[in-house]
C-alpha cells in the first residue's frame, strides 16, 4: 500500500466507500472492514445519507465489538444533503456530526466533507462550525466534495480552515477534469470547463484529490469493465490486466493514481475480495504511454 499525507496524518491512497454496505449484516460489516485493515487500507469514506445513516451504524458495530480498531482507522465523513438541499448552516453542519459520531460510535472524525456545494454558503458562518467542531475535538480536519476551484477558494477566504481534500467523481470512463486540460482553448466538447481546473488547484494547494465512484460510466451508469459500449477500453485493459498480471479493475484504480497529484481512489466494492484488487493499484505506475492509451480507448480523442 502506499500512503499520502492528509494534512497531519497518513492515509491510503485506497480507501474504502461505505455509500453501498448499509445491507451488511454485522458479521459481513466486521469482514469486511478486517480485510480492508488486513490490505493496508486505513482510509473510510461515510456520509451521513448513506443507507439513511444505515451505513454509518452497521460501521458502528464493528467499532462497538472491537474499540480498539479506531486507532487503525482514518475515518471521514460528510454531510450538507438533506431535505432536498444542500445546507452549509451552522446549526445543521454541529447537528450532522453529533448523529454521525453516534451512529459510528467514535467520539471524533478524522475528517468532516461539506458534500455538495450549497450555493447559499456563506464562508463565516461555515468558519463557525469547524472551529466549534475542532476545538471541541470532534472533528480533527476539514475538506470538501464536488466543488470547483472557485467554490474551494470563495469557502476558504472565509472559514479559517484549510482544506485538506476534495473528493470528486473520477473514471477512466468519466473524466471531465481531465477532459478540460487536455483541450484547452479548443472548440471540442471536452473543452467545456466543468471543474474550473480542479486537478491543477488540487496539486498547487497540496490537497488530496480523492475520487469517487472509480469504475462507473456517467453518474451511476454502472460499471464499465466488460461493458460493451466500452469496447475498445476493455480489450486496452485485459492486455495490461496481463502484462502486468493483476485483474482488470487494477488497471482501472491505476490509471486514476498515475495523475501527478495526491490521489486517492474511493473504491465502493462490497466484496472483501475485490479490495485486494484494489489495493494491488497502489503498487502500479503506468507508463505515459499506457495512461494516454486508456484515456483515447474510452473514446477520446487528443486535439
Ligand atoms: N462525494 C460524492 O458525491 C460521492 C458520490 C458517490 C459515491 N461516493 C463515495 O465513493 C464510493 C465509491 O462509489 P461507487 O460505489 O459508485 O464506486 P465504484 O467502485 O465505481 O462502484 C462500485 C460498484 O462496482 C462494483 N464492482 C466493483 N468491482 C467490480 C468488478 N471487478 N466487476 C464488476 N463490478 C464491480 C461493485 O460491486 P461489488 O460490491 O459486488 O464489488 C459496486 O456495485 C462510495 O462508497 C462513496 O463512499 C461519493
Amino acid at each position: 500500500m502506499k500512503y499520502i499525507p492528509f494534512g497531519n496524518t497518513q492515509v491510503s491512497s485506497i480507501g474504502v466507500g461505505t455509500m453501498r454496505i448499509a445491507g451488511m449484516t454485522p458479521e459481513q460489516a466486521d469482514t469486511f472492514v478486517r480485510a480492508a485493515l488486513a490490505e493496508g487500507i486505513n482510509f473510510f469514506d461515510h456520509a451521513d445519507i448513506y443507507g439513511g445513516g444505515r451505513s454509518e451504524e452497521i460501521f458502528g458495530t464493528v467499532l462497538a465489538k472491537d474499540p480498539a480498531l479506531r486507532d487503525k482507522m482514518f475515518i471521514q465523513s460528510k454531510c450538507a444533503i438533506h431535505d432536498g438541499m444542500y445546507d452549509f448552516s451552522k446549526d445543521y453542519i454541529l447537528q450532522s456530526v453529533d448523529g454521525i459520531l453516534s451512529r459510528l460510535k467514535t467520539d471524533h472524525l478524522d475528517a468532516l466533507l461539506l458534500h455538495r456545494p450549497d450555493v447559499l454558503m456563506e464562508p463565516e458562518e461555515v468558519g463557525e462550525a469547524f472551529a466549534q467542531l475542532k476545538s471541541s475535538g470532534k472533528v480533527l480536519q476539514f475538506g470538501v466534495s464536488n466543488m470547483n476551484r472557485w467554490q474551494m477558494e470563495l469557502l476558504e477566504s472565509g472559514c479559517g480552515e484549510k482544506l485538506q481534500a476534495n473528493q470528486m467523481q473520477l473514471s477512466i470512463a468519466h473524466a471531465p477534469m481531465i477532459d478540460e486540460g487536455i483541450n484547452v482553448n479548443t472548440a471540442f466538447d471536452g473543452a467545456a470547463v466543468r471543474t474550473a481546473g480542479v486537478l491543477e488547484y488540487c496539486r498547487m494547494h497540496d490537497m488530496v484529490l480523492e475520487t469517487w465512484s472509480p469504475l462507473q460510466k456517467g453518474f451511476f451508469g454502472g460499471v464499465f469493465l466488460n461493458d460493451s459500449e466500452y469496447s475498445e477500453l476493455n480489450e486496452y485493459m485485459d492486455t495490461l490486466a496481463e502484462e502486468y498480471q493483476v485483474p482488470k479493475d487494477t488497471i482501472a484504480y491505476a490509471w486514476i493514481l498515475r495523475l501527478p497529484a495526491k490521489m486517492q481512489v474511493i473504491t465502493g466494492t462490497t466484496d472483501p475480495s475485490r479490495l485486494h484488487n484494489a489495493a494491488l493499484a497502489a503498487d502500479i505506475t503506468l507508463t505515459r504511454k499506457q495512461w494516454y492509451e486508456l484515456y483515447k480507448a474510452a473514446g477520446r480523442r487528443l486535439p
